[in-house]
């Protein structure tokens, strides 16, 4: 395992990030009604933890001698204007997150960066933490 490798999936994992403060700010921005009340102070937690969680990523990429990317990743962003809709598109990027974060974590056991380690299993779990509330509310 080259350190490129693990680069390019911590690469994958921040353009989700960076995907994922865009989507959640912008919910945060459209939530209508009473719901309003509580996912606006939801989506905005999102986005604020997804720039907490970008940082930690793009800094891995740094100490790895790397080039982080600055563009998020391309899946579109739905405008929808329903809360279940946002819940839905909510729990949709989580997965894919967890995805992401799951594929990383036996390749940064295998680099043997006990510190990284750390840092990324946190992410991951919060990812994972993400998933089960949200399909909890989709439901
Ligand atoms: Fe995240």
């Amino acid at each position: 395992m080259t350190n490129e490798h693990l680069i390019l999936k911590l690469n994958e994992a921040l353009g989700w990030e960076l995907r994922a403060i865009n989507m959640y700010a912008h919910y945060a921005a459209y939530i209508r009604g009473i719901h309003r009340m509580q996912l606006e102070p939801h989506f905005t937690a999102e986005a604020n933890e997804s720039m907490v969680h970008s940082n930690i990523v793009r800094s891995a990429i740094v100490k790895l001698g790397g080039v982080a990317v600055t563009e998020r990743n391309p899946m579109p962003i739905e405008h929808v204007s329903s809360y279940t809709d946002m819940l839905a598109q909510s729990l949709i990027t989580e997965m894919k997150a967890a995805e992401v974060y799951g594929e990383l974590m036996p390749m940064i056991e295998d680099a043997g960066d006990a510190d990284l380690y750390d840092a990324i299993e946190q992410i991951y779990l919060a990812e994972v933490r993400s998933v089960e509330e949200l399909g909890r509310l989709v439901e």
